[in-house]
Order: structure tokens, then sequence, then C-alpha cells
């Protein structure tokens, strides 16, 4: 898909900007603090219905305004869809796809397709398993709907499980109120677990060979998906599901005495490893930027072998620690993909992407404009 043209109104920082997009390389070069995250929000607010950034939805709205509103012209599969997002202070936004109006948000996840790389994601190999889990579950999402309605019932089943959990001993009927919401909690997770399982394995086997690509054959990339509940390589849902009833009954104790549930995907992890050392403690910054940059764009064929065509790249100035090996092997796989990259320095881009299609912009104080050369 093709975002063939973007139009922002006092979308944080810029007053009103449109650009025309390339179908391939699209460089945003730009100081610090004028705008170039605020462009890449605009596009993934466009996509997935909200912000990556940790702060509310009023705060996109410029400070001096009350409202704000994004258009986004796409090319999907043949079909011209426009995007039209409007945000008012204190309101629920809206979001129209051709001019209707959607009844949810929500409704708007799978139009544009996309996938993110900005430095905040480098939390996906140094954070917390809840950081992979949450990038897991955000890429899943996009495309399987189901996904997201498991992931909500799961949350409602555990806060119900962990209530009963903290007052088993206090009501008798709790012993007869448990095996129900057990059966929810295995029914429900293990459907999670099955799709992480099935995401995971998809993404390792890309990710595997783009990072033997990245490394010039020279680093060995692993992914590996830790299931809280038991290693279920190879297992069908039946089995996992008796595997999550096994460990449910025999730690039921130790669940009473914490208060709260203990076991499910709610504590899964992923063990990421670069020539066999967990890329989390011993991966150089160069090595993590790449092991996450192999996991992006392994993300970018799966959505792919979904729905049938390339998402569009978001690369929000995440190119400086790779070497010009890595970042030419980037720019030669991106060439199919539309990309949009931001940075403060196009010197070495200009070098790498001398002989690619390309665009190219300049971010000035809240102002979009086009480079010509
Ligand atoms: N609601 C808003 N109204 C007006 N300005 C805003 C709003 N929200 C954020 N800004 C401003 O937008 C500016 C640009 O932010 P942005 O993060 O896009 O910069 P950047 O070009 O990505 O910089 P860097 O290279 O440092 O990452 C910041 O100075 C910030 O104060
Ligand atoms: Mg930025």
């Amino acid at each position: 898909m093709i975002v063939k043209r973007l139009k922002i109104k006092n979308y944080r920082n810029f007053k009103e900007a449109e650009v025309e997009l390339n179908p391939s390389l699209n460089v945003f070069v730009g100081d610090n603090g004028h705008g170039k995250t605020n462009l890449m929000e605009s596009l993934y607010l466009a996509s997935i219905g909200r912000t990556f950034r940790p702060n509310s939805e009023n705060e996109i709205i410029n400070f001096k305004e009350n409202k704000s509103f994004i258009e986004i012209n796409l090319q999907k599969n043949t079909r011209d869809i426009k995007i039209e997002i409007h945000l008012e202070k204190n309101k629920r936004k809206q979001v129209f796809i051709n001019g209707i109006k959607l009844d949810k948000t929500s409704e708007m996840i799978g139009i544009l397709s996309n996938v993110i790389f900005t430095p905040d994601d480098m939390k996906i190999i140094k954070g917390s398993p809840m950081e992979r889990r949450k990038f897991v579950n955000i890429d899943i999402s996009q495309i399987k709907p189901k996904y997201k309605y498991l992931l909500s019932r799961y949350k409602k089943i555990c806060t119900e499980r962990n209530i009963i959990l903290k007052k088993y001993y206090e009501k008798k009927e709790n012993k007869d109120i448990i095996n129900i919401w057990n059966d929810y909690l295995v029914n429900i997770g293990t459907e999670i677990i099955m799709y992480r399982n099935d995401f995971i394995n998809k993404l390792k086997k890309y990710a595997t060979d783009i990072y033997a690509n990245i490394s010039g054959n020279r680093e060995n990339f692993e992914m590996n998906y830790l299931c809280n509940v038991a290693n279920i390589d190879n297992m069908d849902k039946k089995n996992v599901k008796n595997q999550f009833y096994r460990k449910i009954n025999s730690h039921f104790n130790y669940e009473v005495q914490n208060k709260t549930t203990m076991y499910g995907p709610h504590k899964d992890d992923i063990i990421i490893k670069i020539n066999g050392k967990q890329c989390k403690y011993f991966g150089s910054q160069g090595q993590q930027r790449s092991a996450i940059l192999a996991i992006k764009l392994a993300e970018i064929e799966i959505i792919k072998e979904e729905i049938g065509e390339y998402p569009i790249l978001l690369l929000d100035d995440v190119l400086s620690e790779l070497d010009n090996k890595r970042k030419g092997f980037l720019i030669n796989y991106i060439q199919d993909i539309q990309t949009i990259i931001t940075t403060t320095d196009d010197y070495e881009i200009n070098k790498i992407a001398k002989n690619y299609k390309k665009r190219k912009f300049y971010i000035k104080k809240g102002k979009i404009g086009y480079i010509m050369n």
C-alpha cells in the first residue's frame, strides 16, 4: 500500500502541512525539535488509531488550538481510500473512512498497515518482558482482529480471577467459582498462546535470514518464545491446554498465597540471542539495533504474507548507529516498500541511496518543504 498524500492541521508544532509522498523512499531532514517525530506520529495515528507516545490525545492538538486534523490518501490494492481523523480537546476523536464515520476507532486497524521503528523500540531488546509482550500484541492485532478481542477478554478474566484468589478462603462458594474462571483462563489464554507461537515462529524464520544478511553472514540470530505455561514447541492446542491446567492446578496454593494469577500468557517473554549470547546483556549498540531492524523487516514480510501487500515502513532517526554496510543493506531491502525515514543529517543516506528513487523533504519549525536535487 502507498500513502499518496498526507495533510495535517494544528498537529503538534505543525500549523498546516501537506506532502505528496514517493511510492518508495521518502527522507525527511531536520534539526532536533523541529517536528520529525511528530510527522511520523501522525502517520502512526492514522494506522493504529492512537499515538506511540505516552501522553493523552489532547496533547497532540497544537498548544494554541482546540482542534486538529489528519487526512491521508491511501492506495490499497489499487483502491483509493481516504482516512480522516478529527481531534478536538476533551472530546472523543472521530475517524472517517471514505467519508463514513466509524463507530469505534479500533475499526480502523488494518486499513493502513504500518511497521514503525523509533529509538524507543530499543526497549524491545533492553526493556522488561512487558515491553516484548506489548510489541507482539500490537503486531498480531494488526493482522488478526480476533487477537485484540481475546486480549481484552483475557485481561478481564485475570481481574475477576484475582478477586476470587484474594478472598479464596473467606467465601465458601469460591471453591466452585474458581473452576469456572480456571476454564476461562485456560481457554482464552491458550488461544493467545497459539497466536503468539505462530507469530513468533514466522518472525523467527524471516528475521534469522534478514539478520544474516544485515551482518554479512558474520553473526547468528536466534529468537525464541518463552511461554510461561510450558515449553510448547510442536505442541498442539489440546496439549497446551492440558499443560496450562496442570500448571495452575499444581501451583494453586502458591497463587492463593500471592493473591494473584501467576501463570499464563500475561507472563510470557521472548528471548533474542546473537551468536548464542542474550542480546539484551551482551549485544553491542549496533547489534541490538540490527536485531530490532531484522525483527521489523520480518514483520513487514509477515504482513505481506497475510494481506497480500507491503505495509508502509516508518524509520524515525534509527540509522545513526548502523555502519555503512548495514545501512546499505537496509536501503537495498526497502526498495519495494514505501518508507519514510527521518534524520538530522542526510549526508550518509544521500551517498548510500544515490541511485535509488527517492523524494527528499526538509522539516523546519513545523513547516515542510521539498528538497530538489
Ligand atoms: N501540542 C503541541 N503543540 C505545539 N508544539 C508541540 C506540541 N507537542 C509537541 N510540540 C513540540 O514539537 C516539537 C518537535 O517535536 P519532535 O519530537 O517532532 O521533534 P524532532 O524533529 O523529532 O526532534 P529530534 O530530532 O530531537 O527527535 C517539540 O519542540 C515540542 O515542544
Ligand atoms: Mg524525533
